[in-house]
C-alpha cells in the first residue's frame, strides 16, 4: 500500500504533546496519545507538515519531530501539499472550516478532536460532507480505541455476565463539552446501539453565567446528572462520582473499569456479585495508533471504522439533549426534540473546548 502523506493542525497538547511529558500522568497503554506521535508511530503514514498560530510552539515541535514544512496558515498548508491523512487538533470553533477546506481539496482521512462542533446543524454539514466525498472520518473520543475498553466490550458480549442493563459513567464534575464526548461516546459504544427512546439531564452553569436563551450558551455546562433510555432496553446514566470509572451493570454480575482504563473488576456470581476478580490490562498499542490504524484499513473493509458518522451525530446530541432537558426544568426530551441549532460555545473563562 501507498503511504499517505499527513500533516497535522494544531501543535497543542492533543496535536504534539510528546509520550516524555506525559509519562506517569495517564493511564498504562495511553502513550503516544498525540496526533503527531502516533502518525510517526504507523509505517502506513508519512509526516509532511505541521501547522500552528503559534511560532515559537510550532518551532519546538518542529525540531523534536524533526519535520521541515511549518505553517502558519492551515489553507497555505492544503494549498501546498497535497495531504491524503489529516489531524486537526485546534479547539473546536473552526474546526468546522478546517474539515470543510481539507475536504475541498481532496484529504480523505481527517481525524478531529472532540467535541465535533458546538451545534447539531454544524456536525450535520461536516458528515455530509464528508459522506459526499468518500471521507474517512476517526473522532478524538480516544477510549473506544483503547485496548482496555474494546476488551471490557467483548467480554460483556461473551455473555458471560448475562444481558447488559445499566451503563454508567463516573466522571466528577465535568463540562459537557470538554470532557462530556467521552461519557456520552462511551455509552454508546457499550450500549451498541444509537436509537435512543429519550434523554433527560440537570446542567449547571459555570461561573454564575446566565444564558440570556435557550438557543446560545455561552459557557461550557457541568453535567450535574444525566440519564438516557435506548430502543433496546439499555439504560445510561452519568453521575458526579469522580474517578473516571465505567460501570457496566449485568444481570449475572457487573464489570467496572476503573481510573481511566487503569484495571478492569469483574463481579459475579448469583445474589450479591461476591466473586472477584482483578485484571491488570496493558494495551498492545495506544487508542490514538489503533484509531489511526482502523481507519486506514477501513478503506478496504468497513468493519474497520473505528467509529461511524451516526455515531459522532448521535454522541453530540447526547450532550446537546442533555443541556436542552436542563433548560426545560429536567423534562424528559425524545432525539427528535432536541434543538439542532442550540449553539454551545464551551467556554470556560477565556478558554474554549
Ligand atoms: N481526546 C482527548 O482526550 C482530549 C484531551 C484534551 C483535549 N481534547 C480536545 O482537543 C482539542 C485541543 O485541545 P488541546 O488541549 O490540545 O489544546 P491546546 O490549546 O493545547 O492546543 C491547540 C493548538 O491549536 C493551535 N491553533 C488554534 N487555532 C489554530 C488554527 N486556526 N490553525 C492552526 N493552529 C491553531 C493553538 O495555537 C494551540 O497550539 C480541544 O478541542 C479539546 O477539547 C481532547
Amino acid at each position: 500500500m501507498e503511504k499517505l502523506r499527513s500533516a497535522v493542525i494544531g501543535l497543542g497538547r492533543m496535536g504534539a504533546e510528546p509520550s516524555s511529558r506525559l509519562e506517569g500522568k495517564v493511564p498504562a497503554g495511553w502513550l503516544p496519545i498525540s496526533h503527531l506521535e502516533a502518525i510517526q508511530s504507523i509505517c502506513d503514514l508519512t509526516l509532511e507538515a505541521i501547522c500552528d498560530l503559534n511560532e515559537s510552539r510550532m518551532g519546538e515541535i518542529a525540531e523534536i519531530y524533526e519535520v521541515d514544512k511549518k505553517f502558519t496558515n492551515y489553507k497555505e498548508l492544503l494549498d501546498q501539499e497535497k495531504i491524503d491523512f489529516l489531524c486537526i487538533a485546534t479547539r473546536t470553533g473552526e474546526r468546522s472550516e478546517i474539515i470543510s477546506y481539507a475536504i475541498s481539496k481532496g484529504t480523505k482521512y481527517i481525524y478531529f478532536e472532540k467535541p465535533v462542533s458546538r451545534s447539531i446543524s454544524e456536525c450535520d454539514s461536516i458528515i455530509e460532507l464528508a459522506r459526499q466525498n468518500n471521507v474517512v472520518l476517526g473522532y478524538g473520543v480516544n477510549r473506544r480505541y483503547n485496548d482496555v475498553y474494546r476488551f471490557a466490550k467483548d467480554f460483556i458480549k461473551s455473555g458471560e455476565l448475562g444481558k447488559l442493563m445499566q451503563i454508567t459513567i463516573e466522571a466528577g464534575r465535568s463540562n459537557l463539552l470538554w470532557s462530556h464526548p467521552h461519557s456520552t461516546d462511551l455509552i454508546l459504544f457499550f450500549a451498541d446501539s444509537v436509537d435512543l427512546e429519550y434523554i433527560q439531564g440537570t446542567c449547571s452553569f459555570q461561573d454564575g453565567y446566565l444564558p440570556e436563551n435557550n438557543s446560545y450558551i455561552d459557557d461550557d455546562p457541568i453535567i450535574e446528572n444525566a440519564y438516557y433510555l435506548f430502543k433496546n432496553g439499555i439504560q445510561a446514566g452519568i453521575n458526579l462520582t469522580g474517578g473516571f470509572n465505567v460501570r457496566l451493570g449485568c444481570s449475572k454480575g457487573i464489570l467496572t473499569i476503573y481510573g481511566d482504563g487503569s484495571y478492569i473488576e469483574i463481579k459475579s456470581g448469583s445474589g450479591y456479585f461476591t466473586n472477584h476478580k482483578i485484571i491488570d490490562f496493558i494495551p498492545r498499542s495506544s487508542a490514538t495508533i489503533n484509531a489511526f490504524r482502523d481507519m486506514v484499513y477501513s478503506k478496504n473493509d468497513t468493519a474497520r471504522l473505528p467509529i461511524t458518522p451516526e455515531e459522532i451525530r448521535i454522541g453530540l446530541l447526547m450532550l446537546i439533549g442533555t443541556l436542552q432537558s436542563s433548560l426545560y426544568g429536567g423534562k424528559r426530551i425524545s432525539v427528535d426534540q432536541v434543538n439542532h441549532e442550540l449553539i454551545v460555545t464551551g467556554r470556560s473563562g477565556n478558554s474554549y473546548a
